[in-house]
């Protein structure tokens, strides 16, 4: 193809190299090894630009769940990155996941969020696109097109790399991508125990209703918490005082006696910039009756906490807490068990999503009560994410001033005191710490460099982790 030349084709044009990146002072901003990182990359635009450039068009998203599209023609209208995306399932059942851009001048095909169809029509000129993509109407195609127009070539743009893990669907938009579980690699092992039935069957859960809302905050913030910032217990200390949760559990002596804290806790980060707060149970350990004021509801879980022991083994030990799969997709692994994305808007501007996950097979009473306690607890509505998003609201408010901005964040806490690889995958940490974040910033900085897979996923180490040794 000539230089400067236009093709219909799908391919991405080619770039040659990337001056946003050439122009940030990524070493100067990002010190995980001193544990200081600047409050430029929340605030400022230009390492915005470089995100959108270089690590979500790169990272695997999380774009939804298989039960959402469970027909032919069902659709899901999510994100990667700031753009629109379509999920569907065509006629043969094959899911795909399209850009919710026409090929014709850009209008979105589909601006429902949910449904089923057999056909996206453009509300602009109508060209009209099947639901394996392919372009198949163009209102008055013989009297101007004919001989013009190859529809072939105008499909709609399909991400080139999709996968789905125990129904979660996923997406990158790098070819060269590795597969999924490379990409994972040990916080699959949390992972699971989001996304398996309670019982220790493997998958089997579905989304029944995803909250979506918008917050003056950069998307790192949320990202990062979910990380294990159990270090921000205080924001929540109201909550706790009233006993909201299912147990009704009140006040500090209610956490401390919770069943829960006598497991060993753990905070593991992975070379692919994943992190995670789990608890490996000691061998013996108990039902810890978290639905009490719900007789039925308690009985299942009761049920379902034995049948995984007598499944699982060994492997029943580790529960899950929260965690943060690299970049944006967060979860909550017990309550409210739920999945987030944390999609970028603008440098300070996130919309949050959050998926919340049952078994499919439960009881229809164990699911309405769980679907009313993630409401109390979550969202902008919900009883304890308001503590967190009052925080990072404010953190990006008094981050943007000239002044505040020479200052950078401390990510100081518990440098150096991590083993690898026991008793669980990673650097584990069992205490409070920030190597999580400095690890999440570390491959961060990976990204805006334009590193490729083998350093991105941890196979080789990179030359800012090599001068660390
Ligand atoms: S923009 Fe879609 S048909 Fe014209
Ligand atoms: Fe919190």
């Amino acid at each position: 193809m000539p230089n400067g030349a236009l093709s219909a084709q799908k391919e991405p044009p080619e770039t040659e190299d990337w001056p946003l990146t050439a122009n940030l002072p990524l070493d100067r901003m990002i010190d995980p090894d001193r544990g200081v990182i600047s409050r430029e990359i929340f605030v400022s635009p230009d390492f915005y630009r470089a995100e959108l450039e270089h690590l979500f068009t790169r990272a695997w998203l999380l774009v939804g769940h298989e039960s959402q599209i469970p027909l032919a023609g069902d659709f899901f209208v999510s994100r990667m990155g700031e753009e629109s995306v379509i999920l569907c399932r065509d006629a043969q059942r094959k899911v795909h996941v399209f850009l919710n851009s026409c090929r014709h001048r850009g209008m979105k095909v589909c601006r429902y969020e949910s449904g089923n169809t057999s056909l996206f029509v453009c509300p602009y000129h109508s060209w009209s696109y099947t639901t394996d993509g392919k372009l198949q109407g163009v209102p008055l195609y013989r009297a101007l097109y004919e001989g013009t127009l190859n529809r072939e070539e105008w499909s709609l743009i399909e991400v080139p790399r999709l996968e789905v893990y125990k129904g979660t669907v996923w997406a990158s938009w790098d070819p060269a991508a590795p597969p999924l579980l490379d990409y994972l690699g040990g916080a699959v092992d949390h992972l699971d125990q989001v996304l398996d039935c309670r019982d220790g069957r493997p998958g089997g859960s579905e989304v029944i209703g995803v909250h979506k809302w918008i917050f003056p905050a950069n998307w790192k913030f949320p990202s990062e918490n979910f990380l294990g910032d159990t270090y921000h217990n205080p924001s929540h200390r109201s909550v706790d005082m009233i006993g909201i949760g299912p147990s009704g559990q009140r006040g500090v002596k209610g956490r401390r006696d919770n069943e829960y804290n006598k497991g060993r806790h753990v905070w593991v980060g992975h070379p692919g910039g994943h992190g995670m707060h789990s608890v490996l149970m000691p061998p013996e350990f108990e039902y810890e009756p978290s639905y009490a004021q719900y007789p039925a509801v308690d009985e299942y879980f009761r049920h379902c906490f034995h049948e995984r022991k007598r499944r699982l083994g060994e492997k029943a030990r580790l529960l899950p807490f929260t965690g943060c799969i690299f970049p944006n997709t967060a979860y909550h692994g017990r309550q409210p068990r739920a999945l987030c994305v944390w999609h970028p808007h603008g440098p300070t501007e996130t919309e949050a999503w959050r998926f919340f996950l049952v078994d499919a097979d439960a009881p229809a009473d164990v699911k309405d009560v769980l679907r009313r306690f993630y409401m109390r607890y979550s969202g902008p509505a919900g009883m304890t994410e308001q503590d967190d998003m009052e925080n990072w609201l404010y953190a990006t408010a008094a981050s943007k001033g000239t002044i505040a901005r020479r200052y950078p964040f401390n990510y100081q806490a518990s440098m150096g005191a991590h083993r690898l690889n026991e008793p669980i995958r990673g650097v584990v940490s069992l205490q409070i710490t920030d190597q999580t974040p400095r690890n999440f910033y570390r491959v961060y900085a990976s990204y805006l460099r334009g590193d490729d897979w083998d350093i991105l996923v941890g196979r080789e180490r990179s030359p800012m982790q090599r001068a660390a040794e």
